[in-house]
C-alpha cells in the first residue's frame, strides 16, 4: 500500500530546513534527508548521485534531496557515509510548548502508525526557547499518545531501544521538523562489528575516509594499526561493491506503505552487483586480541577470505612495502598511552613510512592535532573530520623514494 501523500519540500541550505511544505501528489517522490558526519557531505553527495537522488542540496552534516520509495530504501541500503535517512512530514513554528503540542496534534498520525505500534522520539534542540531536547521529546510523545487516546481510548506504547516506528523531531530556535527515521539504528551500526577494541571508528567515519582517498580498489591496501579490522572491512566492501545495509534490518520495514517486494528487488540487485576483489587488504596490529576480533568481524561481513589480518608491530616492519594505499588510525594518547610517550611514538610512526613505505601514499586519521606534526612529513591534504567528539584531522603523506621531508 502506498501513503496517499508525497510532500513537497523546499530546504535553505544553511540551516537544517524546511521553507515551505506543500501537500500535493507528485510522480511519489518525497523530500530525503541523510544525516552523515562533518566533513563527508561532498561524499555522500557522489554516493547520492549514484543511486539516482534527485535536486540534491549539502547542508551542514546533512544533504537534501528527492527520491521516491526506491531511493530511499536504496539510500539504507546503499550509501556508506549516511547515518540516519529521514523522511520530512511536518514543519512548523512554535513559540512555545503550547503551540509546539498543538501542531504536533494536527499531524495525522494514522498515516504512519496504530495503536498497536511502538514508537520512540529522538529529539534535538537548539537556540534560546526549547532548550531540553529530552522535554520536548516527551511533550511530543504525549501529543501523539493523547490524539490516539482521545480517539480510540487506546495508545501506542513508546519503546526506545527497538521501536516500531522511530519520529526524528528537529527544532533549530522556532522552527521544527518531524520526519520519520527510515533507518531505525544508526548506519553506522553496520551490524558486522559485534566486538571491538578502545576506540573503534564508527563504520560510517572509515568509509568515508576510504572514499575520501579516492581508492580504485586496485592497489593493495594496508591498515597498519587495524584495531577491530573497521578500516580495512570498510575498504574490503567498497572494493567488492558488497551493500553496507546488507546485514541488518531498518525501520521502513515497520512502516505502513512498506514495499517488500521492491525491497527484495534491490536487495537481489546489490547482491548481484557484488564483484570480486582486485588487489590484497591487510589489517596489522600488535596487539592479539584485536586481529582476532577483526578477524571475527570479517567472518560476520562475509569477507573472511578477502583480507590478511596479522599481528605485527608497525614500528618493526618485517619487509619493505611499495605501491600501496596506507590508511591509519593511530592511538591519540589518551587512553592507550602516555602523553610523553606519544610524540615520540608519532615520530617512529613517520620514520617507519619514511624507511619502509617508498613509493605509497599513507593516510593517518587522529585526534592529536599537536603529535601528528611529529610525522615529520609534510601533508599533501588534510581532512577535516570529527571521530565523535573529537576534531581530527585526516593527512595525506605521499611518500617519494628519498622522502620529501617538510
Ligand atoms: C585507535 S585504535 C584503532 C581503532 C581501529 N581503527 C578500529 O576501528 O577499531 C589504535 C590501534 O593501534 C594499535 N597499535 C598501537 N601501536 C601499534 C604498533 N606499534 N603497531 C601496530 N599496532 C599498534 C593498537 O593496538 C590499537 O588497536
Amino acid at each position: 500500500m502506498c501513503l496517499p501523500i508525497s510532500i513537497q519540500i523546499c530546504y535553505s541550505t544553511d540551516i537544517n530546513y524546511i521553507c515551505e511544505i506543500k501537500k500535493k501528489k507528485m510522480n511519489n517522490e518525497f523530500a530525503i534527508v541523510a544525516k552523515t558526519l562533518f566533513g563527508l557531505e561532498e561524499i555522500l553527495i557522489n554516493e547520492l548521485e549514484q543511486i539516482g537522488a534527485k535536486e540534491i542540496t549539502k547542508s551542514h552534516r546533512a544533504v537534501f534531496y528527492k527520491g521516491n520509495n526506491e531511493i530511499l530504501y536504496k539510500s539504507n541500503l546503499l550509501l556508506r557515509t549516511a547515518i540516519r535517512i529521514l523522511k520530512p512530514i511536518k514543519s512548523f513554528e512554535a513559540k512555545n510548548e503550547k503551540e509546539l503540542y498543538a501542531e504536533i496534534q494536527k499531524i495525522n498520525w494514522e498515516d504512519f502508525m496504530t495503536v498497536s505500534n511502538t514508537f520512540a522520539i529522538d529529539g534535538t534542540t537548539s537556540g534560546d526557547i526549547f532548550t531540553h531536547s529530552k522535554y520536548v521529546s516527551l511533550l511530543t510523545k504525549d501529543a501523539i499518545v493523547d490524539k490516539f487516546r482521545d480517539k480510540y481510548n487506546e495508545r501506542p506504547s513508546v519503546e526506545i531501544e527497538n521501536p516500531d516506528i522511530r519520529i526524528n523531531l528537529h527544532i533549530k530556535d522556532t522552527t521544527c521538523n518531524i520526519s520519520l527515521d527510515s533507518s531505525g539504528s544508526n548506519l553506522g551500526k553496520r551490524g558486522y562489528k559485534l566486538r571491538q577494541v578502545f576506540a573503534p571508528l564508527s563504520e560510517v567515519l572509515a568509509a568515508g575516509m576510504v572514499l575520501s582517498t579516492g581508492w580504485d580498489g586496485k592497489l593493495n591496501f594496508i591498515d597498519p594499526m587495524c584495531g577491530s579490522g573497521t578500516i580495512p572491512i570498510e575498504a574490503a566492501l567498497i572494493a567488492k561493491n558488497i551493500a553496507p545495509g546488507s546485514f541488518r534490518n531498518f525501520a521502513f520495514e515497520n512502516w505502513a506503505d512498506f514495499d517488500k517486494v521492491l525491497w527484495n528487488k534491490l536487495k537481489t540487485e546489490a547482491k548481484n552487483n557484488i564483484t570480486l576483489l582486485k588487489c590484497k587488504i591487510f589489517g596489522f596490529d600488535n596487539d592479539t586480541e584485536a586481529i582476532s576480533i577483526s578477524k571475527e568481524n570479517a567472518v560476520r561481513a562475509g569477507i573472511a577470505d578477502d583480507i590478511i589480518f596479522k599481528k605485527q608491530d608497525f614500528l618493526k616492519p618485517e619487509t619493505q612495502i611499495s605501491e600501496s594505499l596506507i590508511i591509519m588510525n593511530p592511538p591519540y594518547g589518551e587512553r592507550l598511552m602516555e602523553d610523553d610517550e606519544i610524540i615520540p611514538f608519532y615520530k617512529e610512526i613517520g620514520d617507519t613510512l619514511k624507511l619502509n613505505y617508498n613509493g605509497c601514499d599513507a593516510w593517518i586519521l587522529s585526534g592529536n592535532l599537536r603529535a601528528i606534526k611529529f610525522v615529520g612529513l609534510k601533508p599533501s591534504r588534510k581532512i577535516p573530520l570529527f571521530n565523535g567528539p573529537i576534531e581530527c584531522r585526516l593527512n595525506k603523506f605521499e611518500l617519494y623514494r628519498g622522502s620529501k621531508k617538510g
